[in-house]
């Protein structure tokens, strides 16, 4: 049986991927701050396929011991998506509002999180079949197509931040057949995206699974793509 391995499991997409690749015949190994009503939904309809960890992607000790628990459990990991992530309201104030000091959690989370978790699990990434990286970012992390914000500092630039992480990995672990995707899942009715917004994070789910699919091994393919298959400019 393949594994994969979520991050921000208990969240609007998170919930979601764990949902997709349950169904497609995963075991899921999720990671989220807490659980949720969801979690433990899928926690009892998995039949022993899903594994849940409260663990924090900013808490270097808790990832390194989530991921000795994985080793005992599993021999390889052949997906780790991190879909961890966090805006916060104050990210909408202007330069002269803003507290340039908070940003730090934020920039923990979005940018540094999803490098601790490549570290701490590479080596089962590496004895996996699908070897596929797939970091959760958004159109905020582009430097040409964002939606032209006058505020998010401390949101776009953690993207941007992840979006040249994700460039270095893939050159790092080209030779060992390790892909690496980043995606915008588009702008999702979650507790992030909020209620107005347009998109399914299930399709969004669908979406990056499907397209994370068929990009394996492909190690020269483009790597910064929207959930529903089309490029996303840098
Ligand atoms: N929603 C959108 O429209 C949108 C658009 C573009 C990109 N994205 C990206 O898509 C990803 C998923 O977003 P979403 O809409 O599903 O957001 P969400 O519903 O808020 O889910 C994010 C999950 O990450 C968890 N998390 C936050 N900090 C964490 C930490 N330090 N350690 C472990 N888990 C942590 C959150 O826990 P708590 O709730 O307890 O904080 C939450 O369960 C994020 O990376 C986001 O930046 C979202």
């Amino acid at each position: 049986m393949k594994n994969a391995l979520i991050t921000g499991a208990a969240g609007g997409l998170g919930v979601c991927l764990v949902r997709e690749y349950l169904d497609r015949g995963y075991r899921i190994f999720g990671l989220d701050i807490a659980r949720r009503p969801e979690t433990e939904a899928l926690l009892a309809a998995s039949e022993g396929r899903y594994a849940f960890f409260e663990a924090d992607v900013t808490d270097t000790a808790a990832i390194e011991e989530v991921a000795q628990r994985v080793r005992a459990e599993a021999p390889s990991l052949d997906i780790l998506v991190n879909a961890a992530g966090l805006f916060r309201p104050e990210s909408e104030y202007l330069l002269e509002d803003f507290d340039v000091d908070g940003s730090m959690h934020l920039f923990d989370v979005n940018a540094l999180g999803p490098l601790r978790m490549a570290k701490a699990f590479i080596g089962l990434l590496r004895r996996g079949e699908d070897k596929l990286l797939v970091n959760v970012s958004s159109e905020a992390g582009s430097m040409t197509s964002h939606a032209e914000y006058i505020q998010r500092y401390d949101y776009c630039m953690s993207k941007a931040a992840l979006n040249i992480q994700s460039i270095i990995l893939q050159r790092y672990l080209k030779p060992e057949g390790i892909r690496v995707l980043l995606f915008h899942p588009g702008w999702m009715h979650t507790p992030m995206g909020g209620p107005e917004a347009p998109i399914d994070p299930a399709d969004a789910a669908r979406g990056i699974a499907d397209v994370a699919a068929g990009l394996r091994g492909r190690l020269d393919s483009y790597m910064y793509w929207n959930y529903n298959g089309t490029e996303r400019p840098w």
